[in-house]
């Protein structure tokens, strides 16, 4: 019988745990044994001293142990694909890459998880469709990927639910970013819902949980060795997050943002990481084609329609209608206007999804009701050019005095220059 307090002090001191502690911890923690306030101080514990590469294998370990697992290339007889993000700003990147890859005809099965801190949260994205259902059972998973080659689910209360709690606790603890913590969230989720082949996308820079490339290295490689564990496929992706990713922030915005995509009408830089993880995401399956062939393949489902067709069978399948006009829209929409003309020289990501957070896009406790409708507009990026009182961004709000608040925040993410900036590649390494 474990001591939790004990072996909260332990990891404080700087001491190691043993395999058995952290599972009986975890375990203790999703049968609900162990209370939320020593798992928030034990997580606490874990940010200031790290985990051993032993220990993070064992969390791991232990929050797969907490539900079901799945072997889903041994249930369809197909080689499943998945894609998961660290954590970004604007990152909507999963909610048009699966309808790409089920276009070209491989199975993309996806355990997802809620906003943490500033960043969004694909299953809070997903909910601002009205009747769309995150927490399918096990069976309904396994069925829905067989018949659409595509599902997207959260963490439930058969597949690691221990990843469910840790998560909504760090995501109001101030404790999500530790490299162990992150690995294990994500990699638990990966190997649990069984697919064979697993792109990373590890976010680097101002809106990312890992603020240089240098430790961003050090999650993935993290990550890479616990996929390896498992016998698994990863590539990781290091990929920039200095400024919001295309466009919207916040969880309607965003959805509608990522069918524009599937349409082709996506801006830039967004169009470019959904294709470059698509392309990946093929190249790894069952398809036979190579990262260029598969780059080819996600391009031809974009301009035929067959991603959007995807699509549409997808939200359908789980419980939601896929008209955009049935989306949330915030009742105020205000213009964030630039005090002089000059490029864009840098616009701050974590500032930007913190007005989101601000405007009810997120959550500042565990059990908070999220706004679907709110968020940012990001008009301008990066290099752009802008006139005196030109619109850099607008801002959805819930009422009048929230956007005016918001809009202080999102004017102060702009800094502007006269020269146009350094342009920096969206892709910054790619690990596997
Ligand atoms: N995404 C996850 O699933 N978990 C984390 O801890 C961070 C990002």
């Amino acid at each position: 019988m474990i001591h939790p307090a004990e072996l909260i002090q332990r990891k404080r001191d700087g001491g190691a745990l043993s395999p058995d502690e952290l599972r009986e911890l975890v375990l203790g923690y999703a049968r609900g044994e162990i209370p939320d306030y020593q798992l928030a101080a034990f997580c606490m514990a874990v940010y200031f001293r790290g985990l051993s590469s032993a220990e993070t294998y064992a969390l791991t370990e232990a929050m797969i142990a907490s539900g079901e697992t799945l072997d889903l290339g041994k249930a369809l007889g197909r080689r499943v694909v998945d894609k998961h993000s660290t954590g970004g700003v604007g990152d909507k990147t999963s909610l048009a890459v699966g309808p790409i890859v089920a276009a070209c005809g491989v199975p993309f099965a996806k355990m997802s998880g809620r906003g943490l801190g500033h960043t969004g949260g694909t299953l809070d994205k997903l909910e601002s469709i009205p009747g769309f259902r995150v927490e399918l059972s096990v069976a309904e998973f396994v069925q829905q990927v067989r018949e659409i080659d595509l599902a997207i689910i959260g963490q439930t209360a058969d597949l690691v639910p221990a990843d469910k709690q840790l998560y909504a606790l760090r995501d109001v603890t101030a404790t999500v970013d530790s490299v162990s913590l992150i690995a294990a969230s994500i990699m638990s989720k990966k190997i649990a819902a069984g697919a064979d082949a697993i792109v990373l996308d590890v976010k680097v820079g101002d809106g990312a949980f890992m603020k240089t490339l240098a430790d961003a290295t050090i999650l993935a490689e993290t990550m890479l060795e616990l996929g390896r564990h498992a016998g698994r496929e990863v590539v990781c992706l290091l990929t920039d997050m200095d400024q919001p990713l295309g466009c919207a922030v916040g969880n309607a915005l965003e959805l509608r943002e990522a069918v524009a995509t599937i349409r082709g009408e996506g801006r830039p830089d967004f169009t470019e990481l959904v294709l470059d993880a698509g392309a990946r995401l093929l190249a790894l399956s069952d398809l036979g084609v190579d990262v260029s062939g598969g780059r080819r393949r996600a391009e031809a489902a974009l301009a035929d329609g067959s991603a959007l067709a995807a699509y549409e069978r997808w939200i359908r399948a789980q419980g939601g209608d896929p008209d955009e006009d049935v989306l949330p829209r915030a009742p105020v929409v205000a213009q964030v206007e630039a005090a002089r003309a000059g490029y864009v020289a840098r616009l701050g990501a974590t500032a930007i999804g913190l007005a989101a957070l601000h405007l009810g896009a997120g959550r500042r406790a565990k059990d908070d009701a999220i706004d679907h409708s709110v968020g940012v507009v990001c008009r301008r990026k990066r290099g752009d050019e802008v006139g005196a009182g030109e619109v850099l961004a607008e801002v959805h709000a819930r009422d009048e005095a929230g956007a005016a608040e918001a809009v202080r925040d999102v004017l102060a993410a702009y800094e502007l220059g006269d020269e146009p900036p350094a342009k920096r590649p969206l892709v910054l390494d790619v690990l596997a």
